[in-house]
């Protein structure tokens, strides 16, 4: 077995997070929830108490850590958790599911979590503390940041670039060589076709950028064609 470990937040995502420890065969020591009862039972791991416990925990020699709130829409939730750990020196172990295929040219920093069936492609790199759902592919030459949140089966072609913060939502598809800014939020199902600037907000089920009045690529083409 692994060494010890805490699980920061016992909402919905500690429960992949406590599955994921399982699998990878940490020794889960408890988990750390501001808002919920001590003692509460999650997924079979007991909550230990608030965030006052972190500097007698870290005394007794315990110092890693996995960040399980997602911070779904505001990226500033999770990340104060992880400054609050940082001020107290604790690691951040990256976790990668088993089922997960990450190239061994592929660069990862620290508190990343790759989720069940992801792919990330050659020579790609990923900042800390940032959140690859599952079912994610990271093509080649991808560039993302530090705490981006990839929700489950979000597609990035190669070259792109996700800045730090950013939220990329379900199913959301980016196109080649395209940078989405520090903060921007890409709502679920949307199609990213061209740059999005810092703190941009891509609409759901929407095509960016929106280009008025045109319904096909080429007014000379069908949009659809018929097979006779
Ligand atoms: C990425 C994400 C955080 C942000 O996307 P978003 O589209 O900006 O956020 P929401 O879907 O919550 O929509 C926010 C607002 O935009 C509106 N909106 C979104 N898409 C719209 C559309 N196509 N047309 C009109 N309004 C739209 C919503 O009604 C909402 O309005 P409000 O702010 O007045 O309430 C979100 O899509 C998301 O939660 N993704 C997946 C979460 C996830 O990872 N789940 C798995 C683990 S739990």
């Amino acid at each position: 077995m692994q060494k010890g470990i805490i699980i920061y937040g016992a909402g919905g995502h500690a429960k992949t997070v406590i599955s994921l420890l399982r699998l990878l065969d940490w020794n889960i020591i408890g988990i750390i929830d501001d808002g919920v009862d001590k003692g509460k039972v999650v997924s079979g791991i007991s909550v230990l108490g608030g965030a006052e416990i972190l500097p007698e925990l870290r005394t007794q020699g315990i110092e890693n850590v996995v960040n399980a709130v997602g911070g779904i829409g505001n990226y500033l939730i999770r990340w104060r958790i992880f400054e609050r750990l940082q001020q107290l020196n604790f690691r951040f172990p990256t976790l990668i599911h088993p089922s997960a295929f990450v190239e061994d040219t592929v660069t990862l920093a620290d508190g990343i979590q790759v989720l069940a069936q992801s792919y990330i492609s050659s020579e790609s790199t990923i900042g800390f503390g940032t959140l690859i759902n599952a079912g994610v592919i990271i093509s080649h030459d991808g560039n993302i940041g530090k705490c981006v949140n990839l929700s489950p089966g979000a597609l990035l072609a190669g070259e792109v670039t996700v800045e730090d913060f950013a939220q990329i939502g379900m199913g959301a598809t980016i196109n080649l060589e395209v940078k989405v800014g520090t903060r921007a939020r890409i709502g679920n199902s949307a199609v990213v076709k061209k740059d999005v600037p810092a703190d941009g907000r891509v609409y759901a089920g929407t095509v960016w950028p929106v280009v008025s009045g045109k319904v096909r690529p080429k007014d000379s083409e069908p949009y659809y064609r018929k097979i006779a």
